[in-house]
Formats: C-alpha cells, structure tokens, sequence
C-alpha cells in the first residue's frame, strides 16, 4: 500500500505545474461542465440538447430548442449561455451559430479528426510527444447492412491508409517496441456492433458466424500490414458474443501465430473476474499472447437504466468502489498470467494505475510489458506525468462526424459530470491526494445485483433475456419437445370432465402449414348449453368464496405459466408464428394478469366506506355478475384469454372460454393449468368452436352477464349490438368489454433521433407481422426528416429476415392464416392503385407469409391509410408540421395506440 500511495503521488507531484484541464472554467465546456456538476437538472437538459443539436436544421429550431429545454433551469442558468431563457441580445442565426460553435468545439476535445486524414497529424504529433494511438471509427448499433457494409468499408481504409502513412514515421523506442520486440505503431479499435446491423440476442450461432466473416478481412488487413487490432467491449448484452468471436477468431489458422489481438474486459461488470481466469485458460492453450485491455466500463448508467427496465439482475457493480477494488482483483490474475497475456490498463485513476504498475513492477514485469492507455481529450496532465516515468501509453482516438459520434460523446459527458468520476474528484473537486490514493478495499461496502424495489408495488414479469446460453437451450428443446406433440387431440372441458364431440378444427403451424399442430373437438349449441348449465351451477358457490382464495388460485396460475414458460413459449411459436421474444412476451403478459388482477382483487374486496350522514354506515362493495362469456383472440393466445379469464373469476364470476379458432390448442393448454391449480369444475370451461356459430348462440343467450371480447371491429360492434336485446326471461343488462382494432400512427418529429425512430417504428410495425392491435400502422413523417428517414427505413427493412418463427433469427413470421394472407395481400394490390409501393422484402415461400410492405405518397384519405391492416404494411405519410401531422393521426376510424 505504501509503495503504491507513493507511487501515485509522484505522478500527482508531476503534474502540479501542469494547470491545462478539461475542467478549467475559464473555457466553455469547463464552465458547462461546472453547471452540471452543480446542477442534475441542468445536466440532463444540456446533454439532450447537445444530442439533439446536429438534427436541428436553422437558426430558430436551435433558439426554439434552447428555449424548450432550458425554461424548466429554475431560470439559473451559466452566464455562457449569454442568450437568457426567452430573449437573447442575438440575432436566432447568430445564437445558433455561436451555439453550434461551442458545442462542435466540445466534441472536438475528444474527436481527433472528422476523417483519418484530418486525423493523422494530430496522431503524428502525438507520437512526437511519445504518446501512441488506437484509432476508433465513431458509430455503432447500425440500423442496416448498408450502413454495417460501410463502416466495413471505411474500416479496411483506415488500416489500408494509416499503415500506408505509418511508414513514414520515424521509430520511437518507447512506442514502438514491447518486452518480446516490435510491435505495431498502427494500432485499431473496432466495435462490432458497427459491422452487423442485425444482431439478436436469440440468433448465437448466426450472429457468431457473420460477425466473424466480417472480421476476417479486417484481421487479415491488420495481420498483412503488420497492425494491432483491438475488439472494444460494449454494452453487457453483447459481452458473451464479443468474447466468443474474438476467441474464435484468433484460433483461427490463419491468425493463431500473430500476437497483435487485443479484447476489452470491464471490471465493474460482476462477471469480469471469471471472464478474466478463463481467457487465461484460454491464452495458455493458444501459446502466443494476446492484449487485454482492462478498462472500468464506459456504459455504467445504460446498463443499470436498462437491466431495471427489464427486471434483470444488475449486471454492474453499483458502489464504485467495488468497480475499483474489482478492477485491482482482475489486474492481478492478468499480471500473475504474464506474458501469455498481455495487459493495457484503460483507466485515468492514479490509484488503479499506481496499483497495476507496483504490482507488475513486484512481479518483475519490465514496464515495456504493459501499456497504459487513455481517451483523447483526458487526464492530459496525468498521461505526460506517466510518460516521464517511462510508461509505454497510448490514447484511444476517435475519428467521425458528430452524429455517429454523439452516443461517445455522451459517455464522456456523463463520465466526466459524474461524481464517482475520478478525474472529476482530482482536477474539479480537489480532494485530498491522500484519499484519492486510499485502498478501495478499505471498508468496502458490497452491493446487491437485485434492483431495490418497493415491497407492496406490482413488478412486470421480466422477459427471458436470451444472451443467457441456457434460456436459448431450454427454447430449443422446448420447440422438439412440443414439435414431438404435434397433432394430438384437444377436448372441451364441461363441469371439470373432457368431452368429445363428433365434430374437430385442425389447428396449423402458420410457418410450415403442412404440420397440424392438434386437432381440436368442436362446441356447437347442445355443449354451449351443457357449459352455461355447469357455470351456473358453479357460481353459487364460486360468487361466495373469498376473494382472497379466488386470487390465490391467479397467483398460483401465475406460477405455474412460470413453470412451463419454454414449452408454453414453443406452443406459441408453434401454433401462431410468434417469434421466441414475442411469444415470451406473451407468456410475460400472461403472469401480469394474473399477479395484477390478484393484487387488485384483494384491495377491490374491501368495503370501501361512503358518505358522511350522521347515525349511517354506508359501504361500497363490488359483487359478481354472473357467467362470463370470453371470446379471445389468436394474436395474444395466451395472454389476452388469460386476461379475460382471470379477470372475470377473481371477481367472482364463472367463465365459458372461447378461444380463436386459430390458437385452440394454446388455450387447451390454459384450460389444463386451470385444472391443475384446482380451480373448481364448472368455474371455468372450455368451448372451442366457431365465433359465427357457439359464439353467436352464447351472446344471444339470455343466461350470459358480461361478454369480454377482443377482436376486429365489425365482430366487436355486432356483439355490442346483439347484447343490447334483452330475451325472455334475461333479468339483467348484459355488460360488454370490447377491444377492438386500430390504425395506429407513430408521428416522427424533425429533430427525431433517427436511428431510435426507425428502429421503434420497424419493430412496431413488422414484429408478429404487424399482428397487434397496437402495431404502427402509419409513420407521420415531418417534411424536414422526410428524405432521410425514408432512406434509412428502406435500407434498415431491406435488412430484417423474415423467417419461420422457430428459427432464432427470425425477426418476424408469417401471418396467421390463408384467409388473412388472401386478405392482406389483395390490400396490398389495391393500394398499389392509389399510392406508391417502395418496397416489399423476401420471405419463404413456404407458410403464410407476407412480405415486408412500405407505401409511401400516401394521402391521408387514402384506403391504406385508413382501413386496418392485420399485417406488416406500413404506410409512409409526409406532413408539413406537428400539428397537420396530428390532426392526419386523429383522423381515422380507430383509436387505439399513438407514439411521438
Ligand atoms: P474512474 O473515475 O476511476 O472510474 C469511473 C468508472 O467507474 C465509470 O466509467 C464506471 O465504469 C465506474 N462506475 C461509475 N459509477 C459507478 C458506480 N456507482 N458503481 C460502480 N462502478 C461505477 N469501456 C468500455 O466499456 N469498453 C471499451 O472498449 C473501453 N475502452 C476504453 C479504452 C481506453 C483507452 C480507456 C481509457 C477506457 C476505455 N473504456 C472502455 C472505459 C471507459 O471509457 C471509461 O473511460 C472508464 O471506465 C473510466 O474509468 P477510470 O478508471 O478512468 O475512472
Ligand atoms: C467508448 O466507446 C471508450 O470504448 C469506449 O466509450
């Protein structure tokens, strides 16, 4: 500890004199970051203008944003930002421009170059000032293949052109040579999301073998001019592909004898420790070494923000302590295991640098053995201070325009504002060098990976997250599984007994129409009276019994939908051509309904006191209705029907369900949880059979109280219309809860972040092939966006795959049926009349497919703008302002979804 403080304070003594620092107030971006160090609300403002900022096309957009984001500062504002909310001594032009200039100016701190010739003097004075390079192509998560076929192409450039330029350069002793001999002055940072636009969490093998054939040509360029070429680490999601590609890759022939690969590992990931002694293992059983960078993590707030969202355990550490305690544990394995592995130390902290250098230095590691690299733009006076000492080190530099690079810039935003950040505690806050060189195991404080959550608040089930090896191997052998069950046969359940009868429906896979997935026995008048008998029967006593049980046996289907998850999700998959996350979404949604409803049950069934008249007690209870009639949908075979269903019994009333046609099988397999969790007979049965038909006579029946259906339009209104007659003998007003279509519209401003709209409106528009009644139907595009949105759309649908639903790379099926198909498809034609087709995708010709559609020139009174379409058809509509584009949202049949 002691070799290690003094150690650390030697570099600080170094650097005493130096007073340049990125956060020196008499700059801009010192007295911007100054604010929103100061001021949470500020920072949040300032960094979603500085990201909107490059989309705003004149002066005033930039003056009305400014305005915008800025109102809600408590009116505090730095005196910089010399404009004042709402007056401004400038001209808008004027303003914008010396905005625009600050703000380009801020990128330009950690952007060495808009392209690699601009780049390369600056890299070239920097090797002058002993400090190497590894150069960055700003841009990730592509939204197309175009786009990932471009930063393929730009990337191969860079080697091509930097190595070219590198010849030029005179060696230099302390960048150029290591402790086995020379090693590349070009050095490469890749990221890999940049080179595939479709990866997918499910897709592993596939995911796999693209990326790899992407990066071959890159490593062989790197390889043949004797370059370094580095694989950055980026979001957890993506952690266990980057380390699989990268290994596979480098055992490849070809690439197995050459030295220069390196991979990043983030220490404030929980798993990074164990990552860390397996690449050990690995590199030992390679022979030749290769580099790990050892960094912190740059996308701290993302993964905690996203892993709550999701419900998954926290994959970061979340005291930042333990970050840097981690940090130290990982070095240390990566040090003992030198030379198979060599170690690059990415972090700006003195504390972790000293504690790597020490212990290197202990272990008899000569100081060429290990690198010390740091971003462009930071720790300047650190990095010279450690240079001096005679550290190899060597700057990750950035080369890129402002949009691609704007999600880099915000991590480096949000490092350098945060108050864990080092850099920030040395160079903004002053605190004692003694403390910033402390031991971070020091009374160390662990961390949970659980998300504090509120004890009596309601949790979405969380969605299986398919980076996890296991829950794509449960998937697969659910889908043989269930494959191996195909075609058996389905009966009613009456009063808790099976009935055959003589009629059966076959239900089929829409991917492979071929397979009939089960048969199902058929309800017609004499069983639908059976059932209305038995739920009858059943609610003398179900309407009496506690609430509290009647939302226990919802709690306990819950968890038995939770047992069966995989095979229940392969079902789906099976017998409606759901995707495997769309149809765990359903699974998800199915558990929500039952836990929420529970829940809900159980404060609804407490008399709510009323009124306040002296000498009175008056108290509001909730009583069942009677027999509930359920007619569900296919698209939600599971879910929805589960909705109605736990809806209608935990408030007491007893159920006859009838499923869509299409999905009877899914909804047998409701019927027997039901069972299973000892839900009494007669409570709930099950009626398969034709809406036109048993579904008819039950809505008409006088015996039937409420009737829950989900469906199209024209079903929803005659039901509502029939259950408006009262028979003979009905003693009640029967009650409806119908949900019906829509013609959903997403309205995409002109500062709208493209790369999040097209992505949004894609998946909302083709995920299940646009079979949900919340899909996005029409994109209101505003004209200034218009051109490029439009590209971009194309290009990015151009690349999706629609496949059969089993397959893991699918991102989207088929249709659910010949009849829906036949029906989309001659929309399709007639829309070819009015509007302008732009493009239809490929698909198999097997299965019920329709092809990914994009219209465009559409009028708003056009039939594909106004009538509901139940498939992947996406209407492309301009609009001249926000408020046109609302009135065109408004101004349909439906009213169901919108999105801005
Ligand atoms: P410190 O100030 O000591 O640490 C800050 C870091 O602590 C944060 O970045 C975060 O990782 C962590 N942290 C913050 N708050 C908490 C908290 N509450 N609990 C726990 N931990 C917390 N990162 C990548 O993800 N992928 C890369 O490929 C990558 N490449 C890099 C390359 C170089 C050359 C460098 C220098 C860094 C790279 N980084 C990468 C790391 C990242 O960009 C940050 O610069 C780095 O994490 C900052 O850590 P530090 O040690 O410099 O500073
Ligand atoms: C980032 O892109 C440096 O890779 C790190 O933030």
């Amino acid at each position: 500890e002691q070799e290690i403080k003094n150690f650390g304070l030697n570099v600080f003594n170094n650097i005493e004199e130096e007073s340049k620092s990125i956060f020196n107030k008499d700059w801009w971006y010192g007295n911007i970051m100054e604010w929103s160090m100061k001021n949470e609300d500020f920072k949040t403002q300032m960094f979603r203008f500085v990201d909107v900022l490059p989309y705003l096309n004149s002066g005033t957009e930039v003056v009305k944003h400014l305005k915008e984001y800025f109102a809600q500062s408590n009116g505090e504002l730095p005196p910089v930002f010399n404009f004042g909310v709402g007056v401004s001594s400038l001209a808008p032009g004027l303003l914008a421009g010396a905005v625009r200039k600050n703000v380009t100016q801020m990128a330009k701190m950690f952007i060495t170059g808009e392209t690699p010739q601009e780049a390369l003097p600056q890299l070239n004075k920097a090797r002058s000032n002993n400090i190497g390079f590894t150069v960055d192509l700003l841009g990730e998560s592509t939204l197309s293949e175009q786009e990932a076929q471009e930063y393929h192409r730009r990337y191969s450039e860079l080697l091509t052109y930097v190595s070219q330029e590198s010849q030029k350069w005179s060696s230099n002793e302390l960048l150029d040579f290591d402790d086995e001999g020379e090693i590349p002055r070009v050095n490469v940072s890749v990221k890999i999301t940049s080179l595939y636009s479709q990866i997918k969490d499910e897709a592993w093998s596939e995911n796999i073998e693209v990326l790899k054939e992407r990066l071959r040509p890159l490593f062989r360029l790197a390889q043949e001019n004797f370059c370094f070429l580095n694989i950055d680490m980026e979001q957890y999601s993506h952690k266990n592909l980057t380390l699989e590609v990268f290994k596979q890759l480098i055992c490849e022939e070809e690439f197995k004898h050459y030295r220069h690969w390196g991979i990043v590992i983030q220490a404030y990931l929980r798993d990074s420790l164990s990552d860390i002694q397996q690449l050990c293992e690995f590199a030992k059983q390679r022979q030749t070494s290769f580099t790990i960078r050892l960094v912190k993590g740059a996308y701290w707030d993302y993964e905690f923000i996203h892993s709550q969202q999701k419900g998954w355990p926290i994959p970061v550490y979340t005291n930042k302590k333990e970050s840097d305690a981690n940090f130290e544990n990982c070095c240390q394995v990566l040090l003992e295991n030198f030379p198979f592995i060599k170690v690059a130390l990415g972090s700006h902290n003195v504390r972790s640098i000293s504690f790597a250098t020490v212990l290197a230095e202990k272990l008899n590691i000569p100081k060429k053995g290990i690198e010390i690299q740091m971003l462009y733009g930071m720790a300047d006076p650190i990095k010279k201070s450690l240079i001096k000492q005679g550290y190899r080190l060597r700057e990750y530099a950035t080369v890129g325009e402002l949009i691609p690079g704007m999600a880099y810039l915000v991590r480096r935003l949000l490092e350098n504002t945060s108050n864990e950040s080092f850099l920030k505690s040395k160079f903004a806050d002053n605190v004692a060098s003694d403390v910033l060189l402390e031991s971070p195991k020091k009374e160390l404080i662990t961390s949970s990976p659980e998300h504090p959550q509120k004890p009596q608040s309601f949790h979405n089930e969380p969605p299986l997250d398919f980076t996890i090896a296991k829950n794509r191997d449960f998937m697969k052998k659910a889908l043989a599984k269930v494959q191996s069950q195909f075609g058996k046969k389905y009966p009613l359940v009456i009063n808790g007994r099976n009935l055959k009868t003589q009629k059966t429906l076959s239900s089929l896979n829409p991917s492979h129409p071929q397979q009939v997935i089960g048969e199902v026995f058929l309800a017609q008048e004499k069983e639908a009276d059976a059932a209305l008998v038995a739920a009858q029967k059943a609610y003398k006593s179900w309407s009496k019994t506690s609430a509290e049980t009647r939302a226990k046996y919802l709690d306990d289907l819950a968890d038995e939908v939770l047992r069966k998850r995989f095979d229940l999700c392969a079902w789906i998959v099976s017998e409606v051509g759901k995707t495997w996350a769309e149809a765990d979404g359903d699974i998800c949604e199915t558990i929500d309904f039952c836990r929420y409803y529970a829940r809900d049950m159980r404060e609804l069934a407490k008399p709510h006191k009323v009124g306040h008249a002296l000498g009175e007690t008056s108290h509001y209870v909730y009583t069942p209705r009677g027999v509930s009639l359920v007619i569900a949908p296919w698209n939600f075979p599971l879910a929805i029907l589960t909705g109605m269903v736990a809806a209608s019994i935990v408030t007491g009333n007893t159920v006859i369900m009838k499923p869509a046609e299409q999905s009877s099988v899914v909804a047998s397999l409701l019927m027997d949880m039901l069972v299973e969790v000892g839900v009494p007979p007669g409570v709930v049965n099950f009626l398969p059979g034709y809406g036109e038909e048993v579904g008819e006579y039950l809505v008409n029946h006088k015996d039937i109280s409420i009737i829950n259906f989900t469906g199209s339009r024209e079903v929803g209104l005659h039901i509502v219309n029939k259950a408006s007659l009262i028979a003979r003998g009905q003693r009640h007003v029967k009650k409806c809860i119908i949900e019906m279509g829509g013609k959903n519209a997403i309205i995409v401003d002109s500062d709208a972040d493209l790369d999040e709209a097209i992505a949004g409106v894609l998946y909302s528009a083709f995920a299940f092939s646009g079979q949900k009644c919340s899909a996005c139907s029409r994109v209101l595009v505003l004209s200034e966006n218009y051109d490029r949105f439009i590209d971009r759309l194309l290009e990015a649908t151009r690349s999706i795959n629609f496949k059969y639903a089993e397959e893991a790379s699918s991102y989207a099926g088929p249709v659910i049926d010949q009849e829906a198909q036949n029906k989309i498809l001659s929309l399709i034609e007639e829309g070819k009349k009015e509007s302008t087709l732009l493009f239809q995708g490929q698909v198999p010709d097997e299965g019920f497919f329709i092809p990914p559609t994009i219209f465009v020139d559409v009028k708003p009174d056009h039939k594909l703008a106004q009538e509901e379409i139940f498939g992947p058809v996406l209407t492309v509509i301009k609009c001249k302002n926000i408020d046109e584009a609302i009135d065109i949202a408004n101004d349909t049949d439906f009213g169901l979804t919108g999105g801005l």
